[in-house]
């Protein structure tokens, strides 16, 4: 089935027992953009795409990669997923083997030296080659981060995802982080980011998706927000935002 669109969200809705985390969620992603997901704590961000990225299972609604059913897509690794916090604190496992498991369910008994060469060409994708060998706890927090992209790319999807990769990063972790993301989209990746850098939206993406239990707005020119819209989000009244902005 030919499908114009990266990603179909269609009347999504997710609870946890009697909180309603999403609620008829609606929006698609073209191929080869670059878009930000924005939005207060607890709006739903993290919910949305661990609902995407096959984690959360209990929902309604329809999610299709280039038109493929969410099983389907999950199970040919369309989409790649770097979560909000991972913590690899004195876990001795070497940078090659976290790639690696981007590949887990492709093994057989054990990786194979096409499963090896793949892993050094994601590192290769994230500047860190060389550092394959060394221990994922001993790397810098940005350093890490790389290794968690090259983790996602590892399968070469046709989504990254990416939840709020930037937090604990410093400046000069950050630019270099943007670089990398640049270079993705570049190459024809779509890449969807949680963030709550409000500087990144306006610099690097192409469109946002401001999510507070539903979709508030998809802008696909950040430059159509009002100068208020993220004071509004961010600040007293995220309700001020939602009535000036249907889709
Ligand atoms: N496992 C869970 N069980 C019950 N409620 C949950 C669970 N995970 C999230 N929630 C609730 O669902 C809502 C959305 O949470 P979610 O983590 O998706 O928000 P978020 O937009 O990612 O927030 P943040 O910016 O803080 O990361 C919140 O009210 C949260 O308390
Ligand atoms: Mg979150």
């Amino acid at each position: 089935m030919k499908c114009e669109y990266c990603l179909e969200v269609k009347d999504l809705t997710v609870r946890y027992g009697e909180i309603t985390a999403l609620k008829n969620v609606n929006f698609s992603l073209e191929k080869g953009k670059f878009y930000t997901i924005v939005g207060p704590n607890g709006g739903g961000k993290s919910t949305l795409v661990k609902t995407i990225v096959g984690i959360i299972d209990d929902y309604d609604g329809q999610i299709r990669i280039f038109g493929r059913e969410r099983d389907e897509y999950l199970q040919e690794k369309m989409v790649g997923y770097v979560p909000q916090i991972a913590s690899f604190t004195k876990f001795p496992i070497k940078v090659i083997d976290v790639v690696l498991m981007g590949l887990f369910r492709e093994r057989r008994f054990r990786y194979s030296r096409e499963h090896y060469k793949r892993a050094i060409k994601a590192l290769e994708r994230v500047g860190m080659a060389d550092f394959s060998g060394r221990l994922i706890h001993e790397l810098s927090g940005g350093q890490r981060q790389r290794i968690l992209i090259a983790r996602a790319l590892v399968s070469d999807p046709e989504l990254l995802i990416m939840d709020e990769p930037t937090v604990g990063l410093d400046s000069a972790s950050q630019a270099q982080f943007y670089e990398l993301v640049k270079g993705l989209k570049e190459s024809g990746m779509t890449v969807l980011m949680v963030t709550h850098d409000v500087g990144f939206v306006s610099e690097y993406s192409d469109a946002i998706l401001c999510i507070n239990k539903t979709l508030v707005v998809h802008a696909s020119d950040v430059s159509e927000l009002p100068q208020s819209f993220f004071a509004k989000l961010y600040g007293y009244g995220v309700k001020a935002a939602v009535h000036g902005h249907e889709r």
